[in-house]
């Protein structure tokens, strides 16, 4: 990938990137997202720092962010971009979201700006994980 070259001296393989994203995960009767992270195409949420991403859904219209932060959480954030609210891409193998505007924006795993001009993290869900079934609460 050509945009990451300039990173080669950082690059951490242990990120996995699932960005086939068919699976939007179903919505129950109290307004949350759960999914099987045992069914494709999230299965990299399986193993610590494996992500994945959901289209447009209920909760939050330009979707969500995903990534296995422990061996018991899921942190889900919100593909808006905090400068221009453009969709921003799901995590690259390096565990960087690019923002999809082409201004240069970037986000890391925790949610926070990596490169600006965005100054404020992107927002956050509660979630919960529980066996292989992921909740996400708005
Ligand atoms: S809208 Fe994301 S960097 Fe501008």
């Amino acid at each position: 990938m050509s945009i990451l070259q300039s990173c080669e001296d950082n690059i951490d393989d242990t990120y996995n990137s699932n960005d086939s994203g068919n699976d939007d995960g179903t919505v129950n009767e109290d307004n949350q997202i759960v999914i099987d992270i045992s069914a494709s195409p999230h299965t990299d949420l399986m193993q610590v720092n494996g992500t994945s991403s959901l289209g447009s859904n209920s909760i939050d219209n330009l979707g969500l962010l995903l990534i296995r932060s422990s061996e018991s959480r899921v942190k889900a954030f919100s593909r808006r971009c905090t400068h221009s609210s453009y969709s921003v891409n799901s995590f690259n193998i390096h565990g960087e979201a690019i923002c999809s505007s082409g201004h240069g924006g970037s986000f890391n795993t925790n949610g926070g700006v990596s490169n600006g001009p965005p100054s404020t993290s992107l927002q956050s869900y509660s979630t919960s994980l529980e066996g292989n079934q992921l909740t996400i609460t708005k």
